[in-house]
């Protein structure tokens, strides 16, 4: 059984992640009581670095987190650095002997927020020194890989020192409220589940709009694209657990396993069906609330062939979802920051109504994630009025904005979730290699389609909802994008 960690070793302590999000997660749990009392904190990196200082700054500076200055003491109280190079194992060595000497009686959760050729020389390092036990974990942040060749590769290396259930792969969209959300509402109500399949349902929508561009992150970027960076993880996380079937725990095994199995039943867009099924886009310049923005290429420094936009028209190949279209998209430079999983019913099999203002609406099911958390459902109503031509209808919404139903609870970091389960061995929210893996390889084949057909990326003003071709992607069957607010 896994106990709590009393060493927290974090690669890449000085870092863009670290600074944005890791080290604020860690004082907001601090904050607020919740990390394990024994708990140390040991920052790596390759420089030598005042970390007391940086980690100090890093909450200071955060918008995510009010610092108060006890709290912020009391981290620190726990902080201890020691530099090291990955790719000089005479440097690494020094590092474990470090752990060692600050382990203590409990676990240790070593967090590699680092290039991921790393993973497999730190970890050998770490078996090495005979700190792969059972009482050590390692936790991955993305990209696994660029394809599941390098995936494989980078998760044989760690399996060589660690087994599964001591390996927590990071995607960050499982540890946000919204996303955990979506398990609440599809498996603690006895409302959605019977209509959960496509008798009922006539398509999904997966949106993750983004309205930064490249952020200063180009050099990984442009090596990436949008496939890889979005949705090879967050999208079909999203995906998975809106159409996996009800696992009978919430337990690493039980939820993961119901995962894969979506992962591996969807239908391979490859060879010409990816010129149908899967757009690509990047933007070019544009406007945006009245300003310029500049194009990837311009913000790159270079032209470039790399997609800021994927839109995909997929298919889970299995009884409840038979026939039912997943519509994903995700894109830089969008009009709008969104995150939202649109359920869409099918139509009423018969209408009783007739006249004008009568004609049914499918309901749609609108679960936003970000920038809000908000819930809306679309009914049809009668329209008041004493009509003479028989009964009007109006389309209203149910209409629920986690901000005001929770209004005293505190917005958290993805991070604090991930840190608290990792650092007590929880594995639910955390993606497993078998996972990793069935994503790549439906992916792969979109990425080899697009290289072999030559399909350069449709460019798109920044600012706008991304390429014509993505709505005419669902034009083609009768669907379009449901951009707008719920009635
Ligand atoms: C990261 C991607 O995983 O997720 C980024 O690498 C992207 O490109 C980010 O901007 C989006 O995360 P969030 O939490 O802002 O929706």
């Amino acid at each position: 059984m896994p106990q709590d960690a009393s060493l927290l070793v974090l690669f890449g302590a000085t870092g863009d992640l670290a600074r944005r999000m890791l080290l604020p997660a860690l004082y907001a749990l601090e904050r607020d009581g919740l990390l394990p009392p024994t708990l140390r904190l040991l920052g790596s990196a390759a420089e030598e670095v005042d970390f007391p200082a940086l980690l100090a700054a890093a909450v200071q500076g955060s918008a995510a987190v009010e610092a108060d200055a006890a709290a912020l003491a009391r981290l620190l109280a726990r902080c201890h650095y020691q530099p090291a190079d990955f790719t000089r194992p005479e440097s690494l060595a020094a590092l474990v002997a470090r752990i060692t000497a600050l382990r203590g009686a409990g676990d240790v959760l070593v967090h590699l927020s680092i290039a991921p050729s790393g993973y497999g020389p730190v970890c050998a390092a770490l078996g090495a020194a005979g700190l792969a036990d059972a009482g050590v974990r390692v936790m991955l942040e993305k990209p696994i890989g660029h394809d599941l060749a390098s995936s494989n590769a980078i998760n044989a290396a760690v399996a060589r020192v660690f087994g599964e259930a001591a390996v927590f792969r990071v995607d960050h969209y499982l540890g946000k409220e919204g996303v955990q959300n979506l398990l609440a509402l599809r498996f603690g109500n006895a409302l959605l589940e019977p209509l959960w399949n496509a008798r009922f349902v006539e398509q999904v929508q997966i949106t993750v709009a983004e309205t930064v561009g490249l952020e200063g992150r180009g050099g990984y970027y442009d090596g990436s694209g949008a496939l890889r960076d979005m949705v090879q993880n967050h999208l079909l996380q999203l995906l998975a657990l809106v159409a996996m079937e009800p696992p009978s725990h919430f337990d690493p095994s039980a939820v993961r396993n119901e995962k894969v199995k979506v992962l591996r039943s969807l239908r391979p867009i490859e060879g010409a069906d990816v010129a149908r099924d899967a757009v690509a886009g990047q933007y070019v310049a544009g406007m945006q609330d009245g300003r310029p923005l500049p194009g990837y290429a311009e913000e790159l420094g270079r032209a470039s062939r790399t997609e800021s936009f994927v839109a995909l028209r997929a298919h889970i190949d299995n009884w409840r979802w038979s026939g039912v279209p997943f519509y994903l998209r995700t894109g830089k430079r969008l009009r709008r920051r969104c995150t939202e999983v649109l359920v869409r019913m099918r139509a009423v099999p018969h209408s009783i109504f007739r006249g004008p203002g009568a004609r049914p609406q499918p309901n749609t099911l609108r679960i936003r994630l970000q920038p809000e958390e908000r819930i809306a459902l679309t009914l049809m109503h009668k329209t008041p009025g004493l009509d003479r031509d028989g009964l009007a209808l109006s389309q209203v919404a149910l209409d629920l904005d986690t901000r005001d139903a929770f209004a005293h609870s505190r917005r958290r970091i993805a991070y604090e979730r991930l840190y608290l389960d990792a650092l007590q061995g929880r594995g639910t929210l955390f993606v497993r290699r078998d996972e990793v893996e069935a994503a790549w390889a439906w992916i792969d084949r979109i990425r080899e389609g697009w290289d072999v057909l030559d399909l350069p990326p449709r460019p798109y003003p920044a600012g706008s909802d991304g390429p014509a071709a993505a709505a005419e992607l669902l034009e083609r069957h009768g669907h379009r994008w449901h951009d707008e607010d719920p009635a």
